[in-house]
């Protein structure tokens, strides 16, 4: 992992203000897409321009601290992929959680560590090697269902938006209108205008937010998948085996007993394990 420690430390001091927006996720289950929305929302559905990228306006908590968090106009716009238990909680802030189903996420979080050079040295690895290495959570962030489980108590909190990110694709205007109307303010009135709605579902768009890629995230070298990389539901069909489709469903089903997080993706946990 990339983050300085002094990040992590430093992000584990802030104290949430009054209007803060957390968009919460473990990492590849559409963390930028949702913060795009969110950010789109709180400015008139205005597109970022010029230079910026979505980074200094919806800065990463633990990677870059509490300072430049705290340094934000409010209201302040903040990305994390902490557990719950080390999320700077306030009942006066609100969190946007997005959850994806664990096999898309893996998927994904391959083409993400191979494509980062910087910060992995994992550019010729291969899917084999990451699958182990998920399936322990011994990746960034540490083990998926550590995270949604984490997270899964507090989805129907007065402060909390837990969405999928399956539903956000079938559905995305009413996606886009369920956030507007939780985030209130400025985004609940642009959520009364279904014109408004529409042009925020256009400038966060798969296609429109893929072909302007530095926007999202740091280059990556030629020849590697792109930060936005193909966004559909499903893709993990084309890389699990029968044996990591079968592993992967167990731990699933071992890590989530006793909680309805299966209901989240119908049939995928059974059909796999059949
Ligand atoms: P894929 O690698 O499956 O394409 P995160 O932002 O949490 O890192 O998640 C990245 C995943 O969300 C990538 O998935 C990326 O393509 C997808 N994504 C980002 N923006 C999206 C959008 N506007 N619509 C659909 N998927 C999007």
């Amino acid at each position: 992992m990339g983050f300085p420690f002094e990040g992590f430390e430093s992000g584990q001091r802030y104290r949430p203000a009054p209007g803060d927006i957390f968009v919460s996720s473990y990492p590849k289950c559409g963390t930028t897409w949702v913060q795009y929305i969110v950010y789109l929302l709180e400015n008139e559905g205005r597109p970022l321009t010029g230079g910026q990228s979505l980074t200094d306006v919806f800065p990463h908590l633990e990677e870059v601290g509490e300072g430049p968090v705290r340094a934000l106009p409010e209201p302040r716009l903040i990305k994390t992929h902490l557990p719950f238990a080390r999320t700077p909680w306030s009942v006066q802030a609100k969190y946007v959680y997005v959850a994806r189903n664990p096999f898309d996420c893996a998927v994904s979080f391959y083409h993400h560590t191979r494509g980062f050079v910087r910060h992995y040295d994992f550019a010729r690895g291969d899917w084999e090697t990451f699958f182990d290495c998920f399936l322990r959570g011994e990746v960034d962030f540490g083990d998926y269902f550590d995270h949604l489980v984490s997270w899964w108590p507090h989805r129907a909190a007065a402060n909390v938006l837990f969405l999928t990110y399956e539903h956000m694709l079938a559905a995305p205007v009413a996606a886009i209108g369920s956030i507007a109307r939780f985030l209130g303010g400025r985004a609940g009135e642009l959520a009364r205008d279904p014109h408004r709605l529409e042009g925020v579902a256009r400038h966060s768009d798969f296609r429109h937010m893929q072909s302007d890629q530095d926007r999202w995230s740091s280059r990556r070298p030629a020849g590697m998948p792109a930060f936005l990389r193909k966004g559909v539901v499903g893709d993990w069909r084309s890389h699990f085996t029968a044996d990591q489709t079968r592993r992967l469903a167990a731990k699933f089903r071992a890590c989530t007993a006793g909680t309805t997080i299966g209901d989240l993706w119908p049939g995928l946990v059974a059909d796999s394990l059949e």
